[in-house]
């Protein structure tokens, strides 16, 4: 739980509007920013999510937030709109839009353009404009230069969210934060901003700060498609890729980067390295194959189960459908491939989630008890306890680790 009494007050406050802010970045970044003493006003499209964030209740799980959420209402400093018409306002504007890929896998710059140029609109001189949604790299220095066309008065900065999804308010005073700005001022200012949250500052070029940022999750993927690759080698042989794994990493520093097997899902590993491979003419081999082997693991586990007998008459189980453990967020989560993949194949595929309210899944009991084999989708903590005499597929080996603390 974040100490959230013990932050220190920033000298300086200031006035702060976060685009995008009842998002997975925006909200627990603008919540921080108030609790520290800025005025924060949160604006979303979602107009359902601002209002269930001024009525106090968190869209959805970050860690510390049900608490903290309340406090900075009642404190005055958070404020929420829809509208973007306090823009003027402001000394920052700080913009956490999602920036997905297109179909195509290339980043879809229009409505990151889009959003960027109806904000300028609204924006006045001398303001900050802090980048914190992940970008293509060149895109923060092409937006300077337009910007500087506007109104050289106003300063654009990069700072890239770096997070784990659900625990942003303990990481975004522990991390150190990667800064760039398209002038001295624009570095200085975000900076600054960063230093009094108490975070350590580094700052690199515009670019450099766009490409740490895709590198990091890119390293991450491909990261999770060694050990995916491991996984169903050693599968294929009868091997136990996870014996194998705790006798090669135990009391042995040189795999400490080595990673479990599982589903490498979400929002941000995937589309992050196909942006680092359009960035590069689509020559990002790793990354490329990476993503083969990642979105290949669902259609794996059922051939595996498919070799050892027929499937069409067989009832499915999926325990868990967000994109990881512990975490509410279905966006791009393998589970829902696996669904799709075990639906062509079996009589009938049940659902479940605890953290995901969706009416089509059933209750952990109803899976457990009509389900002929289950398999694990998310490592939600619920499960550790699971017990059950139907065969269970565990791909991240988490059932059967100690639990930790
Ligand atoms: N989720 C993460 O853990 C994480 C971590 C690091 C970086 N990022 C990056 O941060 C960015 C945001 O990701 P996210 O997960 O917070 O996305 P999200 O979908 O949770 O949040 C985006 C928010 O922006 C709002 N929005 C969209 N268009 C808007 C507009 N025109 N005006 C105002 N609000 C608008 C949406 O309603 C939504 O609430 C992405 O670039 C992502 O890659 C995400």
């Amino acid at each position: 739980m974040p100490e959230t009494a013990l932050r220190p007050r920033v000298r300086q406050p200031l006035k702060i509007a976060v685009i995008g802010g009842c998002g997975h970045v925006g909200l627990p970044f603008g919540l921080l920013l108030s609790d520290v003493g800025h005025e924060v006003t949160l604006i979303d499209v979602n107009a359902r999510s601002v209002e269930g964030v001024r009525a106090g209740r968190m869209p959805f799980f970050e860690e510390g937030a049900d608490e903290l959420l309340p406090q900075c209402l009642a404190s005055g400093r958070l404020l929420l709109s829809t509208e973007t018409s306090s823009l003027r306002e402001q000394d920052v504007v700080i913009v956490t839009i999602g920036t997905p890929v297109d179909e195509y896998l290339d980043p879809d710059i229009r409505t990151f353009d889009r959003v960027i140029d109806a904000t300028l609109a609204d924006m006045g001189d001398g303001q900050l404009l802090m980048i914190r949604s992940t970008v293509f790299p060149g895109v923060t220095e092409r937006l300077g230069r337009r910007v500087h066309e506007r109104n050289p008065s106003i300063q654009v900065c990069y700072c890239p969210e770096r997070i784990a999804q659900g625990y942003a308010l303990r990481e975004l005073t522990q991390l150190p934060q990667i800064v760039s700005g398209c002038t001295p001022e624009a570095e200085a200012r975000a900076a600054d901003m960063f230093r009094d949250l108490g975070a350590k500052v580094l700052p690199v070029a515009p670019v450099e700060a766009e490409l740490g940022k895709l590198f990091a999750n890119s390293y991450r993927y491909i990261n999770f498609a060694i050990s995916n690759q491991f996984y169903m080698l050693a599968e294929r042989h009868g091997a136990d890729f996870h014996r194998v794994y705790d006798a090669v990493t135990a009391d042995y520093p040189r795999m400490k980067g080595f990673a479990r097997s599982g589903f490498a899902g979400g929002p941000c590993l995937l589309k992050d390295t196909m942006q680092l491979a359009s960035f590069n003419h689509n020559l990002l081999t790793l990354g490329q194959n990476a993503m083969m082997i990642n979105e290949g693991l669902p259609r794996f586990i059922v051939d595996q189960l498919k070799a050892k007998g027929p499937l069409v008459n067989a009832t499915a189980g999926i325990l868990g459908m967000a994109f990881k453990g512990d975490c509410d967020d279905p966006r791009s989560s393998l589970s829902y491939k696996l669904r799709k993949v075990l639906t062509l194949e079996c009589r009938e595929v049940l659902c479940t989630d605890p953290q995901i309210a969706d009416p089509s899944f059933v209750s952990l009991e109803e899976c457990l008890d009509r389900a002929d084999f289950l398999i694990l989708g998310a490592c939600h903590s619920e499960y550790k306890s699971l017990v059950t005499t139907k065969p269970v597929v565990d791909v991240f080996g988490f059932l059967r680790r100690p639990t930790t603390t």
